[in-house]
């Protein structure tokens, strides 16, 4: 860039900031409610209901998850994804109601298309949700998670939601090779057009905290995920773990957490020409909305101000828990 000294400036970057339309005319990134992916958490009985630490979330019913679902549709949301919380009684240590084709996931999925068909279902491949201790696989006697035997089961828990109706399967389990070994028994069953979106680079994050408050695994879960979530100081690292997960045919790789991992997200999309997925993930909507509850931030602003920059950073698509609101905004500022 020429730069003149010497003279008072010719170049006067504030010219095009001077009006909306000029700003709105230069603006490198926008956000529609196409590029929001809404997580829903499905409970049934007394399980169902609000969730202390994310104010505003609310477990729901079946029935509520249907009409849930027509709503986003109609604001433009085209994806969600489910997240089941498991009553204990049907917890045990390997997660075999992960494998039950009349599960709550399964029969979720089907509340939602007979609903609401056009809109694609997300579900969670990983065993948290049903193992009595909290963690995404199966154990071995040293209390880690075996990765083979995991990945045995994870092809099977992938190929039960296939036939179940999803139309996107998301590993976030973090075992290695385990995308290949979804792939090949989606192809080999005949789920062909399944995607895959790859929790490929997910941190062992401190911000999960919420989430697992709101599927009832915070209390069950011994120890830590260290020995499968990445370590938060690595970058690297990402880069392996995407390119791994792009050739064992990822159609989508996600980067998790969001906020505070925005450097991950623009590197992965520097480096790889596949779509990016950004999880702004439970701990961060905790945050936001304590700091407006407080009066301290303004609701509207910061969220659109942190989802724009999850586009600008580079992810194409952003799973919110304020995906619904933030629709309604785009909505309301596009009249
Ligand atoms: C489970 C899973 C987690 C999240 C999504 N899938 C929690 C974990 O890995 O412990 C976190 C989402 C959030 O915090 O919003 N495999």
């Amino acid at each position: 860039m020429l730069v003149t000294t010497g003279s008072f400036p010719f170049v006067r970057p504030r010219r095009l900031r001077q009006a909306e339309f000029l700003r709105s005319m230069v603006r490198e990134t926008r956000l529609v409610p196409q590029q929001l992916i809404q997580p829903l958490f499905v409970a049934e009985g007394a399980l169902k209901g609000p969730i202390s630490s994310m104010p505003g979330v609310v477990r729901l019913d079946l029935e509520e998850l249907a009409r849930e679902a027509v709503e986003l549709h109609k604001l433009g949301i085209g994806c969600i994804a489910l997240f089941p919380v498991i009553p204990p009684s049907l917890k045990n240590d390997e997660g075999t109601e992960a494998l039950n084709p009349n599960g709550l996931v399964p029969r979720a999925i089907a509340a939602v298309k007979k609903a609401c068909p056009e809109i694609a279902v997300m579900v969670d491949i990983a065993l948290d949700p049903y193992t009595t201790h909290g963690h995404d696989g199966l154990l071995d006697k040293n209390g880690l998670v075996d990765n083979d035997e995991t990945v045995e089961i994870l092809r099977r828990q992938a190929l039960v939601y296939a036939r179940a109706g999803a139309d996107i399967v998301a590993p976030s389990d973090m075992m290695d090779g385990r995308v290949g070994q979804i792939r090949q028994v989606l192809e080999r069953d005949g789920y062909k057009n399944v995607v895959i979106l790859s929790y490929a680079a997910k941190y062992a994050s401190a911000f999960y905290g919420p989430f697992r408050d709101a599927v009832g695994t915070a209390s069950a879960l011994k120890g830590d995920k260290r020995n499968y979530q990445m370590d938060p100081a690595n970058t690297d690292e990402a880069m392996r773990e995407v390119e791994l997960d792009i050739a064992e045919g990822a159609d989508i790789v996600m980067v998790k957490p969001g906020m505070p991992y925005l450097d991950i997200i623009r590197r992965v999309k520097d480096r790889f020409e596949v779509p990016v997925a950004a999880y702004q993930v439970s701990g961060e909507y905790a945050m936001l909305r304590a700091a407006i509850a407080n009066g301290w931030l303004d609701e509207k602003k910061a969220l659109m101000e942190a989802l724009l920059c999850f586009r600008r950073a580079g992810a194409d698509m952003i799973l919110t828990y304020y995906a619904k609101q933030a629709a309604q905004w785009l909505k309301e500022s596009a009249q």
